[in-house]
């Protein structure tokens, strides 16, 4: 495919930013947009002089126009419970009115359009592995609601412009990621534990530490997505890692890399949390000939050197 020139929302996050470098990569040029609610400049150093790459800061709940683009990645959204539940309207008004500028913006350009959806859109979930035609078991007032009814309300009006207006939709529901760049202190999983692990605190876990996640090192999701931005497919497609690890078991390899006989401390469960999660990805296979590579071990390995540069910003 000739080099394109591709708008990416969010760019400024941890999922954003690597996805403009896995866009420049392939020789394109990105047009990155971000309003720095929970993003952060670091992550787009390293482009700083590069030609191809051209940087916006602005809110997309407002109607915008970066001229003409051959695709459109929205990725602008808070995403981790922390975040969202601090920025809860703000949450809902970038999965409702940002969705539709963007989708806009796709539209007036017949662009290619992609969106970061996501694995909360099953809520707590009664089937198990989460399969693309399981609709869902979503609390609509609870705590996190603003963020999985905004992602739901996404995916409808991605549907609806695919449906009613013919643009080139896709939609990845994205599982727990992770990986250098990931925001430190968000309160996710992984950067939790590596980071009480590496400046030797106790180690923190919900509930009883047997509810499960599968984590998805990131350069894995992101080849996935950008095989699904080319595919032909409009429906949901799930992009993570099956492989299932209780939080016990995730804190355990945890303190093995680190090599720390950490205590590890249990504290109440918040609201709504989801016992189980685990992608079905029989679709991204056979769809995307995609499965990813990186187990929980190297990821986490992978991930040690960006932790410690965190941990020591905070010390120094
Ligand atoms: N990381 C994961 O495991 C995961 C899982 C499922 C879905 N997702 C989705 O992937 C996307 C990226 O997540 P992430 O983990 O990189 O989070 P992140 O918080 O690091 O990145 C989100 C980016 O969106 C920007 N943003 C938020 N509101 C905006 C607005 N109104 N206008 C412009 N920019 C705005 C933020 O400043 C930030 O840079 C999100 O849509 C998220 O819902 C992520």
């Amino acid at each position: 495919m000739p080099p394109q020139r591709i708008l990416v929302t969010g760019a400024a996050g941890f999922l954003g930013s690597h996805l403009c470098d896995a866009l420049l990569a392939e020789g394109n040029d990105v047009v990155g947009v971000d309003n720095f609610a929970t993003g952060n400049n670091a992550n787009l150093a390293h482009l700083h002089g590069e030609p191809r790459f051209q940087f916006e800061e602005r809110d997309i709940c407002q109607p915008f126009d970066v001229g003409r683009v051959d695709g459109v990645f929205n990725f602008a959204s808070p995403a981790s419970p922390i975040d969202y539940m601090r920025l809860g309207v703000e949450t809902l008004l970038v999965g409702s009115a940002g969705t539709l500028n963007t989708l806009e913006l796709a539209k007036r350009y017949s662009a290619a359009y992609l969106h970061a959806s996501t694995s909360e859109c099953y809520g707590d979930p009664e089937v198990h592995p989460q399969v693309e035609t399981y609709w869902g078991n979503v609390n609509p007032i609870g705590p996190r609601s603003v963020y999985d009814e905004a992602k739901r309300f996404s995916e409808a009006a991605v549907a609806a412009y695919q449906r009613y207006h013919g643009v080139n939709t896709h939609l990845v529901r994205i599982f727990n990621t992770y990986g250098p760049r990931l925001q430190a202190n968000d309160g996710r999983v992984i950067s939790n534990l590596m980071m009480q692990a590496l400046r030797g605190e106790p180690l923190t876990i919900y509930g009883n530490g047997l509810q499960t996640r599968s984590f998805c090192y990131v350069s894995d999701l992101i080849e996935g997505i950008v095989r699904l931005s080319k595919s032909e497919e409009h429906d949901p497609v799930n992009i993570g890692n099956p492989d299932e690890w209780t939080i016990l078991e995730c804190a355990r390899e945890v303190q093995a890399l680190i090599g720390s006989e950490c205590e590890i401390v249990f504290k109440p469960l918040p609201q709504d949390d989801p016992t189980r999660r685990r992608p079905d990805i029989s679709k991204a296979k056979a769809l995307l000939a995609w499965s990813p590579k990186v187990s929980l071990r190297e990821g986490l390995a992978k991930s040690l050197g960006y932790f410690r540069s965190c941990v020591a910003a905070e010390q120094a």
